[in-house]
């Protein structure tokens, strides 16, 4: 991904970002708070990977957030859409070619608790990978024993929550269980996921965690919760209602991450 950084770096034509943050559902309108922004969709970018899903754009863009240089990968691509972990690889790999050094992971997520319920944020603390896939399966060498004991940076977790306090967002903390997707859980996996100690689950995420302290990326992430997880209302999940929900959070993290840019913390 030597290549694609070295015309990267030409188009945002000096910019040195430090942090790079992928735009989950909800956030996405965050790019328009960028000043100088460069843009540039992934289909443009050799080896990037296409972003189908609708709710979801595919582009870099580069830019000065509260004055601070930040890139943000605005739409991902998710394993339901090929069966592909690592379909984040070479992005990922990009912004750390860049000399990105903190990842902020955004993404909307399912709650599973009756206290949290949809438009609340949690910051991740830590995560579990009920998918079972691993964007390191195939990985030759013996650098993919990445250890996942502070895969989310304890320091940068603690900026977050000192800027949603300067903010004024309430901020929760919880574990964020990796569904595979596309289709939602059932009431008995929400259950299951409660008592396996999750708060959210979700569709995303743990696989770009991986890869990115496999690439030596500090990593700090963050869900919008748009729906209590399947069962624990009277009514069905649905893509829409993701959509629909995902701006009332994604406005309030938006916040929490403009004042942690402004107060150089990521
Ligand atoms: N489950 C999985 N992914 C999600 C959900 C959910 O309930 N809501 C938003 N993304």
């Amino acid at each position: 991904m030597k290549y694609a950084a070295e015309i990267l770096n030409e188009k945002l034509d000096g910019l040195k970002p430090e942090t790079a943050i992928v735009l989950g559902s909800g956030l996405g309108g965050l790019v328009d708070s960028l000043e100088d922004a460069v843009s540039v969709p992934y289909q443009t970018i050799a080896g990037f990977p296409g972003s189908g899903v609708s709710g979801h754009a595919g582009k870099l863009v580069g830019g000065r957030l509260a004055g601070r240089p930040i890139v943000m990968l605005a739409g991902r691509v998710h394993y339901y859409e090929k069966g592909e972990a690592a379909a984040m690889r070479p992005v990922l790999e990009t912004v750390q070619a860049l000399g990105v050094a903190n990842l902020i992971l955004t993404n909307a997520a399912g709650s599973v608790r009756e206290d949290m319920p949809p438009g609340s944020v949690m910051r991740i603390t830590d995560h579990i990978n009920y998918s079972g896939m691993n964007p390191l399966i195939g990985e030759e060498s013996d650098a993919g024993f990445v250890g996942m004991t502070s895969a989310y940076d304890a320091a940068l977790g603690k900026k977050m929550n000192e800027a949603a306090g300067r903010a004024g967002v309430e901020l929760h903390e919880g574990v964020y269980m990796w569904f595979s997707g596309p289709s939602f859980e059932t009431p008995a996996e929400i259950r299951m996921a409660r008592t396996l100690g999750a708060d959210a689950v979700g569709m995303s995420t743990v696989p770009e965690v991986i890869m990115a302290r496999f690439l030596g990326l500090k990593v700090a992430a963050a869900s919008v919760i748009t729906n209590l997880g399947a069962g624990m209302t009277g009514s069905e999940l649905s893509h829409q209602e993701t959509k629909d929900m995902a701006p009332i959070g994604g406005e309030r993290l938006a916040r929490v991450l403009t004042d942690m840019m402004r107060n150089g913390d990521a």
